[in-house]
């Protein structure tokens, strides 16, 4: 099915800040849009995203420039292409841009004109988005976000998220219902204690702590208030963010809260610690992207038992994915559309995480929109885990929401692993 046209323009994201969204029109009149989000905790090894830099406009975060070539040479080139074809349509854009991080065109037009076909062929086949794009049926797991801290939440806590996983569920859908009674009990908590700020970026709560270690006593606490035993029903799940906490110069890593200085060995002797103390199922970017020793540190001593995501370090490179599964730095990579800016290597860079044993972890991003494909990007790749900030918020509860759709439109064909997802790769789980 030949593409007619392709448009452009400025939508705003969940920060209020101006993305791109992508109109691809088919022969047949079928259209699909692809809206693009946007990190704050961004790795330095992502696919850059074009922003205009003029001071006098949208606080130089405008996206004019990448909104062009999507109308001009992007256009251009996919115009007439068959949109059921996706890999060459996603080769093609790389080809076009022509640098190794889609700095020329922008990972941000790219990827819109990429997600925008995809859900146009999806429309054209008459199938919903999870079974155009692949033929997988497994709801995920998901982690979900109480507490938000890091460049999230100014610093209120140096680690950037706490999150829940329900390891006590049978269905997705209790996967929110463990979720739901385990953030209102947080809630409940925070507002006792009348230290409590507001909503971080992803929807979590940023209350004041004097101490990271306060938070983890808190969380516990939550979870046993909604009546679950911690590490049983709900276990605990963080993304340190640590690439966020490291000096290159000094080769050291910092928490702002709690004015602490770490060598390499310290840190993630700390990590290693949190994860013995605390219910810890998983943790991600334990840490920093340029620190391939203290990630092996953190392996060697609880890769048997905890997930560990690579976020920053791999940044949804299949040629990084590659290089950290030959160092064993990881056994878990996040995977986020925009790190690589096309649909075909998203799709290329959990398949190569699979078929090494580890596990992708389907994510969004703190700056989100309004729009579900990664839910059916998890489904349609049988990723087994979605990541997507909180539990409040649409542009957080439309993922969460569409995957109950997901399930329903499934029936019976619908798989559901829980926490037995864990089991290939964490041989010592108890
Ligand atoms: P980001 O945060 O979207 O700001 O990068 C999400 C994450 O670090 O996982
Ligand atoms: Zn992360």
């Amino acid at each position: 099915m030949k593409i007619r046209s392709v448009d452009a323009f400025t939508i705003f994201d969940s920060r209020g800040s101006p993305t791109v969204e992508a109109v691809v029109e088919l022969e047949n009149g079928c259209t699909g849009h692809g809206l693009v989000p946007s990190g704050a905790s961004t790795g330095q090894f992502e696919a850059l995203e074009l922003r205009d830099g003029d001071p006098a406009r949208l606080r130089g975060r405008s996206v004019d420039q990448a909104i062009a070539h999507v109308r001009g040479e992007i256009a251009h080139r996919v115009t007439g292409m068959d949109a059921y074809d996706q890999p060459a349509l996603d080769a093609a854009l790389c080809e076009l841009d022509g640098t190794p991080n889609k700095s020329r065109l922008g990972a941000n037009a790219i990827l819109s004109v990429s997600m925008a076909i995809a859900q146009a062929a999806a429309q054209a086949r008459g199938l919903p988005l999870f079974r155009s794009l692949g033929d997988g049926n497994l709801l995920p797991l998901p982690e979900i976000q109480i507490i938000g801290g890091g460049a999230h939440a100014n610093w209120r806590t140096d680690v950037q998220d706490f999150l829940v996983i329900a390891t006590g569920a049978r269905t997705y859908a209790e996967t929110l219902e463990i979720t739901h009674n385990v953030y209102h009990a947080a809630a409940d908590i925070f507002k006792e204690r009348g230290r409590y700020y507001g909503i971080a970026d992803e929807g979590g709560f940023w209350p004041e702590f004097d101490t990271n270690e306060e938070v983890f006593e808190t969380f516990v606490e939550a979870i046993r208030r909604a009546g679950y035993t911690p590490g049983q029903e709900a276990s605990l799940s963080l993304d340190i963010a640590a690439s966020d906490l490291y000096e290159a110069e000094t080769q050291t890593y910092r928490f702002r809260l709690e004015d602490r200085t770490f060598s390499s060995e310290a840190f993630t002797d700390l990590m290693i610690a949190w994860c013995e103390k605390y219910p810890v199922i998983s943790i991600e970017d334990p840490a920093a992207d340029v620190d391939p020793e203290g990630w092996k540190r953190v392996m060697r001593a609880v890769g048997d038992r905890v997930q560990i995501i690579g976020d920053d370090l791999f940044t949804t490179n299949p040629a990084r994915i590659r290089e950290g599964i030959a160092q064993g730095l990881a056994n878990s990579v996040l995977i986020k559309l925009n790190q690589i800016g096309t649909v075909s290597e998203t799709l290329e860079a959990i398949r190569l995480t699979q078929q090494a044993g580890w596990l992708p972890v389907v994510s969004a991003r703190s700056g989100e929109t309004e729009d579900a494909f990664i839910c059916h990007l998890a489904v349609a790749s049988n990723a087994g885990q979605l990541k997507v900030g909180s539990f409040a918020r649409s542009e957080r509860m439309v993922k969460w929401n569409e995957c109950l759709r997901i399930e329903r439109a499934l029936a019976g064909q619908a798989r559901f692993l829980g926490a037995s997802i864990y089991d290939t790769v964490l041989g010592q789980r108890s």
